[in-house]
């Protein structure tokens, strides 16, 4: 069985490969699983985390209390400029949270920006369009997979079930240069640990989607579904799996961006208005 939540987080760290002089940003921390693995990976580089909800800032500074580098957590709204300076991060991570944004292309200029020549970025997303349960009969896990790719929580301003696919085509068509495009698997015949918490966060978000009107599956129909997956937990035919893809890319060291005629502070054709207003701030 390959279960672990950490696994993914791991790997982040991995790819981003911090030194010791490392200043790396992690864009949407939430409660800081990946700044955690990147200290463990070397606990004396420089982390910042970025999110809106100050109580994740909060309890990602509590999870990075024995980190021995500085560590920052900056409350900043990724549809606007990073709270970061011109060419101030060696790397840049961003795990299931790309797909909250509606302008993801916005955000990957302004990754460009932050990243030092040579610099490295490793987007991560869990592609919830292709999750799979087997639980209930087959039209009703599909459509209570389906709902929750598609739904926008409470919490996000936007939702793409696809973006996990589309993470390699985005860095592509970047200024940056894409290095790999990797899958992770995560998947379990028990119902615990990882699919368990991933149930049950289906399960909330499409009571809370038919509470709130935007729901496509009944809240009658959810708890049908989940009473139908815990049976098969019961009787052995439980089956859970999500696949993730991990996107690297690099700002070419010579400092130049490519696909564009840019000068060498990365403004991009048609994006100067929005690098010229996030250039002020500095991490
Ligand atoms: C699914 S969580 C992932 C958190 C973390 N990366 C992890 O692996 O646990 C998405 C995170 O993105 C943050 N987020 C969503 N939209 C945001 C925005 N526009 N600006 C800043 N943070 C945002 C949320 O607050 C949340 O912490």
């Amino acid at each position: 069985m390959s279960d672990s939540a950490e696994a993914i987080h791991n790997r982040l760290a991995e790819l981003a490969a911090p030194t010791a002089s490392s200043r790396v940003i992690d864009l949407g921390c939430g409660a800081g699983p990946t700044l955690l693995a990147l200290s463990r990976v070397a606990p004396e580089a420089t982390l910042i985390g970025i999110d809106r909800s100050a109580e994740f800032l909060r309890q990602a500074q509590q999870e990075l209390h024995g980190h021995l580098g500085s560590v920052m957590a900056l409350a900043a709204d990724l549809r606007t400029p990073l709270p970061c300076g011109d060419e101030s991060a060696d790397a840049v991570l961003s795990y299931n949270t790309v797909e909250c944004l509606p302008d993801p292309e916005h955000l990957l200029v302004e990754i460009a920006r932050v990243l030092r020549p040579g610099g490295r970025v490793v987007l991560a997303h869990v592609d919830f369009d292709s999750l799979v349960i087997a639980g209930a009969d087959a039209d009703l896990d599909r459509r209570v997979c389906h709902a929750f790719a598609d739904d926008v929580q409470g919490w996000m301003d936007h939702a793409d079930g696809r973006i996990g696919r589309k993470l390699g085509l985005l860095l592509a068509r970047s200024a940056l240069r894409l290095v790999s495009v990797e899958p992770l698997l995560t998947w379990s015949t028990e119902l615990s640990g990882h699919a368990e918490a991933r149930i049950g966060e289906i399960r909330k978000a499409l009571l809370s989607a038919d509470k709130h009107g935007r729901g496509t599956v009944t809240a009658a129909e959810v708890e049908k579904w989940y009473a139908a997956v815990q049976e098969a937990d019961r009787l052995g035919g439980f089956f859970f799996s999500e696949l993730a893809f991990i996107a690297v890319a690099e700002r070419p060291s010579d400092g130049c961006l490519a696909g564009a005629t840019a000068p060498p502070n990365g403004v991009l054709p048609g994006h100067e208005d929005r690098w010229a207003s996030g250039r002020s701030a500095a991490a």
